[in-house]
Parts: C-alpha cells; sequence; structure tokens
C-alpha cells in the first residue's frame, strides 16, 4: 500500500489529493426547468471554445440525462442559455455512447420525413407525433474543441433535431396545436404542483 510508505502530513496531502479528484469526479444532477419556463423559450449563446468550464457542463449535463433517465438533454433545460447538447441513445450502463456537441448545426437534411412519437424532460409525462427530416448531418465541437461532423437518421436524426430546437427556445409541443400544446402545459403544470407539495 502506497500510505504504509507516507508520514503523516504526506498522507494527510495524500488523502486531500484524493478527496480532490473524487470530487472533480463526483457527479453533479442539476434540476431540470419545465415549461412553461420562460428560460426554456430563449435563444442560446454559441460557445466560444469547448475549455474545461464548457466540459464541466457537458459532463453535469450527462449526468442529469442519465439520472432522469433521458436520451438527450440541452444546456437551456437546467437554465444554462449555451448552445451545448448531450445524447446517448445506448440503453445499457454498461457501454454508455456518449455524444457531447457544442454549438451544433444541422448542414444537411434529407427530404423523406419520419414520425417520432417524442417526449421531452422539460415537458414530463407528455407524449405526441412530431414530423421531421429522417436524416441529417450535423456539424459540431466536440469535447476536445475538434470540430466534427455526424450523419444520423431514425431516432438519433430525430433527437438531434429535437435538442437543438432547445437551443432556438423551442419545444416540440411547439409543433402541435395550441389545444394540443396548451392541455399539455397544463397537466406539466398540475404536475410539478403536485409534485412539489408531496
Ligand atoms: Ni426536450
Amino acid at each position: 500500500m502506497l500510505e504504509t510508505n507516507l508520514d503523516a502530513s504526506a498522507q494527510a496531502a495524500y488523502v486531500l489529493v484524493r478527496v480532490r479528484l473524487k470530487t472533480e469526479k463526483s457527479m453533479a444532477i442539476l434540476p431540470i426547468l419545465t415549461a412553461p419556463d420562460p428560460r426554456l423559450k430563449k435563444k442560446a449563446k454559441p460557445v466560444e471554445k469547448v475549455d474545461k468550464e464548457t466540459r464541466k457542463l457537458m459532463d453535469d449535463l450527462l449526468d442529469t440525462m442519465y439520472d432522469a433517465p433521458g436520451i438527450g438533454l440541452a444546456a437551456p433545460q437546467v437554465g444554462v442559455s449555451k448552445r451545448v447538447i448531450v445524447l446517448d441513445l445506448s440503453n445499457d450502463d454498461e457501454d454508455n455512447k456518449p455524444y457531447c456537441m457544442a454549438n451544433p448545426e444541422i448542414i444537411w437534411e434529407s427530404d423523406d420525413i419520419r414520425t417520432y412519437e417524442e417526449g421531452c424532460l422539460s415537458v414530463p409525462e407528455q407524449y405526441a407525433e412530431v414530423k421531421r427530416p429522417n436524416k441529417v448531418k450535423v456539424r459540431y465541437l466536440d469535447q476536445e474543441n475538434e470540430i466534427r461532423e455526424l450523419e444520423a437518421d431514425e431516432l438519433l436524426a430525430t433527437c438531434i433535431q429535437h435538442e437543438i430546437d432547445h437551443l432556438e427556445g423551442v419545444l416540440f409541443v411547439d409543433y402541435l396545436s395550441s389545444l394540443k400544446r396548451n392541455m399539455m402545459i397544463r397537466k406539466v403544470k398540475k404536475l410539478v404542483k403536485d409534485g412539489a407539495s408531496a
């Protein structure tokens, strides 16, 4: 054991470093805003560079998304008005395949359209069919600040478009009739109120 070779002060310092490392690695689960919070309707600002702070935001978004659980989360959903999204469609805890994207941009979309039943962590327990292009190509900055392009189809394409919408202040309910949308928002308000008083 390494500890036994150290004197008391060195041991204390070693423990401190370990605690600090552990804290930096620790999970940060952030509260998720729900509709009709006005912060969800704001257009988010581009990230200048994916630095330590942006990487921390990406990690926190992933922790929050896995905890929810969800398959995508955008920074505005935790009250951070930055163009950062995370996604992970794998449903295996042992083998996560996260995508972290800063300043994601759709640079191509297919003509063929697909309908998916969408939900959203900011509109809990509400689902509705939304039509979107079946394939998209997205350009973004990854965790290392490298420019990347990804061609996605089906659920991943839907998810990317849904999360990028959040950066524009658009929720999936905005594609529905105002009647349906208002009904869903009312249900969410009641859910949040009942949850808070439970
Ligand atoms: Ni959403």
